[in-house]
């Protein structure tokens, strides 16, 4: 079967190769031909060997992905060949709060990923795709959709009618603004490009407010919350986290997802405790959540935003666009037609 391997880390260090076809799946799992990839940044930093600098190469990266059942191992009762599938991006993850071990049922990292013609997904692995979605929007559920789904209503319990504040315009942020208008609360949204906050107005965004313009934003998101602050704020770039604290009411959350900006920052500790806020580390989520956010796309008819979709033979121009940041929506990678 044809894959994309990191063989040493760098974007230079992918390559296309031949890796042996697929033997008949072991029981519990499934073999799955894949049709579609989409990419994270948690791809790239993979591959530029950021994430994990320790990680075993070669590796097929990317942990999303969605395809086709064509066999089944014994003991499988859940799916049969033919049925469309999305894997997990944890794939020992299914319920419960995490545990450390689940770390090593990563696909794409320390698991071979989904950047390849073929793969093996355990039962509790994999689900079945919203029967809306074709392959190429079911592939991004995975990390981005769950991640901003977790966050914004496992753990900040969003309502109706609160605020949320949506920082940049990544897979992540997407979802989480397409989610919080789905259940009927408001986004301010934050971008460095004003054509960006354009399109996020399009998606429902109540407000826009450029952050390259407005090094302190979160005097604007005050102004906009009448005084009050924000509810909830969708943190994926880790730095500027002062402003993220001042945007917020008290005892709002911050959902911490992502290290855009940097993996560090400096941060006015008397505000957390004055303002009450709450900083919650969300890790993507497990497959019971994913399953309620399944259901949830389905009945909502929600659509994933594709910016771009690939061949598969143009792989590396797929990960430069992601680097570049100029995408507004996620990333696709066709792996048949
Ligand atoms: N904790 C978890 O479970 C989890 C899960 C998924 C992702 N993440 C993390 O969340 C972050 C977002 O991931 P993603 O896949 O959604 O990313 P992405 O699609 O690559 O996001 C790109 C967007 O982020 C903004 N951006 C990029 N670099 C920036 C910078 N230096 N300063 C300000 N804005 C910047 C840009 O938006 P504008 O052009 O509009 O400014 C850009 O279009 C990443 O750090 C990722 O590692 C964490």
């Amino acid at each position: 079967m044809k894959a994309v391997c990191i063989e040493k880390f760098g974007l230079d260090g992918l390559a296309l190769v031949d890796r042996p076809d697929p033997l008949p799946p072991k029981k519990g799992e499934l073999l799955v031909k894949l049709k579609a990839v989409s990419l994270n940044f948690r791809d790239l930093l993979m591959i530029k060997g950021l994430y994990n600098p320790a990680q075993p190469l070669p590796l097929i990266p990317c942990s999303d992905g969605a395809g086709e059942v064509i066999a089944v191992g014994e003991d499988v009762e859940s799916f049969k060949v033919g049925d469309r599938v999305v894997g997990c991006f944890f794939q020992n993850w299914v319920a419960g709060p995490y545990q450390k071990e689940y770390g090593k049922s990563v696909l794409g990292g320390p698991l071979d990923g989904t950047l390849a013609e073929y793969i093996y997904l355990k039962e509790q692995g994999a689900l079945l795709i919203p029967s809306h979605l074709s392959f190429e929007e079911a592939s991004t559920l995975p990390c981005a959709a769950l991640t901003a789904w977790n966050g914004l209503f496992e753990q900040a319990q969003l309502q109706p009618g609160q605020t949320v504040v949506v920082q940049g315009s990544g897979g992540v942020s997407l979802f989480a603004l397409q989610f919080a208008r789905a259940c009927g609360a408001e986004v301010i949204f934050l971008s460095r490009k004003d054509e960006k906050i354009e399109k996020a107005k399009k998606m429902g965004a109540r407000e826009g407010i450029n952050i390259a313009q407005n090094r302190h934003w979160s005097q604007k998101i005050r102004e906009l919350t009448g005084a009050r602050g924000a509810d909830v704020l969708v943190n994926v770039l880790g730095v500027d986290l002062d402003e993220s604290i001042q945007s917020l009411k008290f005892g709002g959350m911050i959902c911490a997802i992502g290290i855009l900006g940097g993996f560090k920052t400096e941060v006015d500790v008397v505000s957390i405790l004055m303002r009450q806020v709450k900083i919650h580390g969300i890790y993507v989520g497990n497959r019971s959540l994913f399953i309620g956010m399944n259901r949830a796309i389905e009945k909502l008819r929600i659509k994933p935003l594709l910016h771009e979709v690939f061949p598969f033979h143009a792989y590396k121009e797929a990960f430069s666009l992601l680097e570049s940041g100029e995408h507004f929506g996620k990333i696709v990678i066709k792996i048949v037609d």
